[in-house]
């Protein structure tokens, strides 16, 4: 994709980072409600502030749109209250989609919706066999696919999606509950670079990614509970918790743009920034 023409922004850091074009996919919050829980964030008797989460969802919309990225939308459905976490959708990769089969009958009608969109886009979209939960669960770092697995998404996907893109799959293990999705415990800055909050991984996974990642940020746990890692990197600006304090310092101190968003009525339902967005990768590679 073309590099952005992105006027300099002044940086702490000693490098300037490059920003590339995204296409993303978001799903307006018209039926976004907390009605049943399905990770430790979600308590029914919690009234959610509708007016509250359309603004913070329309901001982080705006957000994406000012930074030069392309956004479509999918069509909200009712009844599917967590349909606003578009990551889920699916995962995408040079004009392919591997569709999602949710763990969670609640949601699983908000996969062929996603499926229908990608291919009416013109995306190759593949139905899975086992349990995903699309970018949620798997995402790229430069030539590897970061794959979560202990909560959500089957180990088994993550062999389908080595086989339908033909690039290697990393396995990773989340263990604490609060961090159910590998994006709400590590974020992908650029091809080399993540943050994570490492203890939400088994020991051996927390090795696997300090082999890969060597210059890693390593967020607190009062940063990661805040969603700081529910992050959204075009390689140059980061759409991070505005909360994340810490983070946002680390950030701009590795010579990233940390873009504040408050998704505060969001995370009711245990999501982000990042969850509601898909990035969507039409092109094909060569
Ligand atoms: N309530 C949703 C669920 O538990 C939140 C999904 C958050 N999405 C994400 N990509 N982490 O499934």
């Amino acid at each position: 994709m073309a590099e952005m023409a992105i006027p300099d922004t002044p940086v702490n850091g000693p490098l300037t980072r490059r920003a590339r074009r995204r296409r993303y996919l978001m799903c307006p919050p018209d039926h976004f409600a907390v009605t049943y829980e399905i990770n430790p964030w979600m308590d029914v008797s919690r009234p959610v502030d509708a007016a509250l989460a359309r603004a913070q969802w329309e901001h982080l919309r705006r957000t994406y749109v000012d930074l030069g990225h392309t956004v479509e939308l999918v069509d909200p459905l009712p009844g599917l209250p967590d349909m606003v976490y578009a990551a889920n959708g699916a995962f995408t990769l040079g004009g392919r989609a591997l569709a999602v089969r949710f763990r969670h009958p609640e949601r699983a009608p908000e996969a062929p919706a996603y499926a229908a969109w990608l291919a009416a886009a013109g995306l190759q979209v593949t139905e899975p066999v086992a349990v995903n939960e699309g970018e949620g669960d798997f995402l790229l770092a430069g030539d590897w696919l970061l794959a979560g697995m202990g909560f959500r998404s089957d180990p088994a996907a993550h062999a389908e999606a080595q086989e339908l893109f033909g690039i290697p799959v990393v396995s990773l293990q989340l263990v604490d509950p609060r961090f159910y999705h590998l994006d709400t415990a590590l974020a992908v800055l650029d091809d080399r670079t993540v943050a994570w909050w490492p203890p939400a991984f088994s020991p051996g996974s927390q090795a696997v990614v300090r082999r890969l990642f060597p210059d890693a940020i390593e967020a607190t746990e009062a940063d990661a509970v805040a969603f700081g890692l529910n992050a959204v990197s075009d390689g140059r600006h980061v759409v991070v918790a505005a909360a994340a304090h810490g983070l946002r310092a680390q950030l701009a101190d590795r010579g990233f743009v940390p873009v504040p968003v408050d998704m505060s009525e969001l995370l009711k339902g245990g999501g982000g920034a990042k969850c509601c967005t898909l990035e969507v990768r039409s092109e094909e590679v060569a």
